[in-house]
């Protein structure tokens, strides 16, 4: 095979010129790497998660390095939707990867106020629900641990917006495929899979935990066999778009999601350590597809073999 392999892939609506993105929390609103990425290079642009109302974040220190991971507790600091649409959505609706908008509220009511105000906003061209938050509602349990309240988010996000909705996550639950299902059956065009694990680390020289927050999030490679897993079984379960997300370094990572069953893939941590690592992977890939006499990257898509 000698052409070039077509790398484009469609998320339910959301067309991708690739299925390469940058992971939410990871990539600022995009500008902050100008200088560093070829971003047009970019399937799509994930913003840092944003809310109704500005949020300070979590007291320092809010990272720590663990052994092959990275541990966080940003608690979701973001300037809030307004100063989003006016001083960071001009910049970005003039790049050429597609604009995901990561949002999150504490309540049913702001994410669909959130997802309301940004349906009309020129430039983003799809949403990505971040459940891995807090519900004020229901005593502080997160949306994403209880199917009914994760459905709940999906039906209220899709219903306020006739933008694509892609829904993140979380792997801090027993049974990721029932939650699948429900979010699914909202009719959502995609799922992210996964948010970060629930994590903690001690320095035992002054007895503190590493985390002002004290639990954070963990990131890197250290969970990517746990996010493969998660999308090859919501993959074997679901017919629904899945976007691979945990711990990919390499185009060997990303080709790992794809024969999982993952349409794209988002990529996180590794960016703090090589900010290039998106861009670079999508010539592994389409080198890949060559050798392995693949026409488009579609054809990785859940072509895992498990039999003999
Ligand atoms: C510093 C940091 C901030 C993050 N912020 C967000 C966020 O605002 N919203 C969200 O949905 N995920 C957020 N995430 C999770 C990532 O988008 C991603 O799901 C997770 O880190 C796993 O991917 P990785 O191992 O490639 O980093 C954040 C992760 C990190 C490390």
């Amino acid at each position: 095979m000698s052409g070039q392999p077509d790398m484009r892939v469609r998320l339910g609506r959301l067309e991708l010129d690739n299925p390469v993105m940058v992971a939410s929390g990871t990539f600022g609103f995009g500008r902050e790497y100008e200088q560093l990425v070829a971003i047009e290079r970019l399937g799509a642009i994930v913003t840092k998660g944003l809310s109704l109302q500005p949020r300070p974040g979590n007291p320092a220190p809010r990272i720590a390095e663990t052994p092959a991971g990275l541990l966080n507790s940003i608690g979701l600091e973001n300037p809030g939707l307004q100063v989003f649409l006016d001083d960071k959505l001009p910049w970005l609706r003039r790049q050429r990867p597609a604009v995901v908008v990561n949002i999150f509220g504490t309540t049913v009511d702001e994410y669909a106020r959130l997802a309301a105000r940004l349906d009309a906003a020129e430039g983003v061209d799809a949403l990505e629900v971040n459940i891995s938050c807090p519900n004020v509602e229901r005593g502080g349990l997160t949306f994403g641990a209880d199917a009914g309240a994760a459905a709940e988010v999906a039906a209220a996000v899709r219903s306020a917006t006739g933008k694509p909705v892609l829904v993140k996550l979380t792997p801090n639950v027993t049974d990721i495929v029932a939650i699948a299902r429900r979010v699914a059956a909202c009719g959502v065009d995609g799922l992210v899979l996964i948010n970060t694990l629930r994590g903690m680390a001690i320095d035992i020289h002054s007895g503190r935990p590493r985390l002002g927050n004290v639990i954070g999030g963990l990131s890197g490679p250290a969970i990517r066999p746990v996010a493969v897993r998660a999308v090859y079984e919501v993959a074997q379960a679901l017919d629904v778009p899945l976007v691979g997300c945990g711990g990919i370094c390499g185009w060997q990572d990303a080709v790992e999601f794809m024969l999982a069953g993952a349409r794209a893939v988002q990529i996180g941590s590794a960016t703090f350590r090589r900010p290039g690592t998106a861009v670079e992977i999508l010539p592994g890939i389409e080198k890949f597809l060559r050798q392995t006499g693949r026409s488009s990257v579609g054809e990785l898509c859940g072509a895992l073999e498990t039999g003999d």
